[in-house]
């Protein structure tokens, strides 16, 4: 299988920003990956980054799987079926896959239906090089195990010191859900000039290792503004620029 990372952090940090630029990165480089986004937001919004169209989430699939668990017929595999569903919801782009998880889940029991959807992501994941997961600061997925173990997890956060401590709150959420993965990151967005030293300085006293520092870009602000896509932003913009350096850190 190839590598997993999950891209979390506060809402409005950058999260999405910073997911679609690593896979418009990607599509741009020599080596051909074959990805999959996740957007594991419930604000779901990297489709609308990434200049896709979505119309059926995970979510409304896992509805119907739970709301069809007792009227199917008891001959039916419920694999297969939610497999199938799953397939049928999944977006094939030009340089990505791309599943959005959607709404919640409702009041009840899931532990079925997400057993299945485990078992499905598990499977998927084998025809990816790489799975990048759009998170909110809360990994509510992680919690049901829904995804595969992790390689990285990329915390996106502001220069504020006050931001720079979701780094630690999250690597607390992950050890007490027991969420696996190999390093934590993070990424410091929308910086402004002159204050990278001192930002690295705290980050390093929080034990949090800082792989990327991007400028507060006005073209992204810009492309967001009036909705383009923000894989059609230009090479030499500076997010785009700085972004480079962290596919390199991550060793992409
Ligand atoms: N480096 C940046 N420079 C300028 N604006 C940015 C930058 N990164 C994100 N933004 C803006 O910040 C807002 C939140 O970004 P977004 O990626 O949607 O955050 P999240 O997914 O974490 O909620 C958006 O309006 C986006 O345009
Ligand atoms: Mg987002």
């Amino acid at each position: 299988m190839g590598k997993v990372i999950a891209i979390t952090g506060k809402g409005g940090t950058g999260k999405t920003a910073v997911t679609a630029m690593l896979i418009r990165h990607l599509n741009n480089s020599e080596k051909k990956f074959r990805i999959l986004a996740i957007d594991a937001d419930p604000d779901a919004n990297l489709a609308d980054a990434l200049g896709a169209k979505v119309e059926k989430t995970v979510g409304d699939m896992r509805e119907f799987m739970q709301d069809s668990r007792f009227t199917s017929s008891p001959d039916t595999d419920k694999q297969a079926l939610f497999e199938a569903k799953i397939f049928e919801i999944l977006l094939e782009e030009d340089g990505y896959d791309l599943l959005v998880m959607g709404k919640p889940e409702g009041s009840g029991c899931y532990c079925y239906v997400n057993n299945l959807l485990r078992a499905i992501m598990d499977k998927t994941a084998k025809d990816y090089d790489l799975i990048v997961i759009d998170s909110p600061a809360g990994l509510e997925h992680f919690s049901r195990k829904i995804f595969p173990d992790l390689d990285d997890l990329i915390v996106v956060t502001d220069e504020s010191r006050r931001g720079l401590t979701t780094g630690e709150r999250i690597r607390d959420i992950a050890r007490e859900m027991g969420l696996k993965y190999k390093d934590l990151y993070v990424v410091v967005n929308k910086i402004t000039t002159g204050r990278r030293d001192k930002v690295i300085e705290n980050a390093t006293s929080l034990g949090l290792t800082v792989i990327g520092t991007i400028p507060y870009d006005e073209s992204l602000a810009k492309f967001d503004l009036v909705g383009d896509p923000l894989t059609g932003l230009p090479d030499d913009s500076p997010a785009v620029k700085e972004m480079a350096n962290v596919v390199g850190k991550l060793g992409l």
